[in-house]
């Protein structure tokens, strides 16, 4: 068995981050979306893995990730050389995955379910293909199954306009070497990709077996900002452990979960977790409130914020109103000018969202 990992894609929906990085790059509570996907396959005992890169931003997953060992696994990169759709990717890993069953995993989902329950039915039952399930409130934005009354897949129908049920595919999939067969002949859809829903429908209607199982704990798909901190507030609330005592804090409160990396400083500030703060960072008459990730060196005075993710090397400083929902690129700057109190003034990327109140 081995797994195949997408990290390529445009990433469009999570611009301007993803201009100057790979969205499964991107850190929920200070560690890379797609290192959760990766842990979560190892723990299956799959090592053998494959990791499907773009050629904009491949270099910078295959350097952050390296050759797996991090992770006690094997990693081979593929080059897709355009996001011509997720069974294009498969299609492009055929040399990788030769005739081996495996694991399709999308490199910006996270779910909290073990994927050995899964992972065991697949095998035990010789099944085709075997998608994951999750209700979703707004099915006309995903894939979308409809099943009789035994959990037989009866059809996939991408993006409906009138959805045949609630049940959204999540981005993960277990499929046998059958599934080449289908993607050899398959012809790109209205948006011009090779889609995996169209894929998995040619063998529900060459009669092979095709499950589905719905997930019985959340499910994100961390391609959009909201659901990125939505990520970034549960990981928080269930992985961080109890806070630890860190060394250079100075007239601070540290309340909670709160995990503060190495020659991280923290002067007349109060932290209420679950916060997680990483190396080399000053944070400096500050409030750092609930579901915060601020990742190494990151420079932070005079504010209050919370609910919000901080990536590499931003500054704010002196900002008067609380910050929240906030995402904030590697290397930002936002600063309260005092010499021009009432003058706002940008210099801000293609794409970028500000809200004043
Ligand atoms: P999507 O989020 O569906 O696509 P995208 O990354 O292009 O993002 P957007 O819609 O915001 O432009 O892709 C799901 C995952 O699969 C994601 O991790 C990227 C990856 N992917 C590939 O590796 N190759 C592809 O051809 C496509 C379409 C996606």
């Amino acid at each position: 068995m081995k797994a195949l990992v997408l990290s390529g894609g445009r990433g469009t929906r999570l611009r301007p981050i993803t201009y100057t990085g790979a969205k499964q790059l991107v850190p929920v509570a200070n560690k890379p979306i797609l290192w959760y996907g990766i842990e979560a396959i190892v723990k299956t005992g799959i090592t053998d893995i494959g990791i499907i890169i773009s050629p904009e931003t491949g270099h910078q997953v295959r350097e952050k990730t390296g050759d797996g060992s991090r992770f006690g696994a094997r990693i081979t990169y593929i080059l897709q050389e355009s996001p011509d759709g997720l069974a294009h990717a498969v299609k492009v890993a055929r040399p990788f995955l030769a005739d081996s069953p495996f694991i399709m995993y999308l490199g910006d989902n996270l779910i909290a379910d073990d994927l050995q329950e899964y992972l065991d039915e697949f095998k035990s039952r010789n099944l085709d293909a075997l998608i994951l399930l999750r209700k979703v409130s707004n099915p006309r934005a995903f894939g979308v199954a409809k099943l009789d009354e035994n959990g037989r897949v009866l059809e996939l129908v991408e993006k409906p306009q009138n959805p045949p049920s609630n049940l959204a595919l999540v981005g993960i999939y277990f499929f046998s070497p059958a599934i080449h067969e289908v993607i050899e002949k398959l012809k790109p859809s209205a948006r011009g990709e090779l889609e995996i829903t169209d894929a998995i429908q040619a063998l529900i209607e060459r009669g092979k077996s095709v499950e589905a199982r719905q997930l019985k704990n959340w499910w994100l798909d961390t391609g959009k900002k909201d659901d990125l901190l939505e990520a970034n507030r549960i990981i928080l609330d269930t992985t961080l452990p109890p806070g630890e005592k860190p060394d250079l804090v100075e007239n601070s409160q540290i309340i909670g979960r709160v995990k503060i990396g190495k020659n991280t400083s923290v002067i007349n500030s109060t932290i209420r977790g679950p916060v997680i703060i990483g190396d080399n960072c000053r944070i400096e008459n500050c409030f750092i409130g609930p579901y915060s990730s601020i990742a190494d060196g990151v420079t932070l005075v005079d504010v209050d914020i919370e609910h919000s993710v901080v990536l590499e090397n931003a500054e704010v400083k002196g900002i008067q109103q609380r910050i929240v929902d906030s995402v904030i690129g590697q290397r930002a700057k936002i600063y309260f000018q005092p010499k021009r109190p009432r003058a706002l003034s940008f210099m801000v990327g293609d794409d970028s969202i500000i809200e004043l109140a």
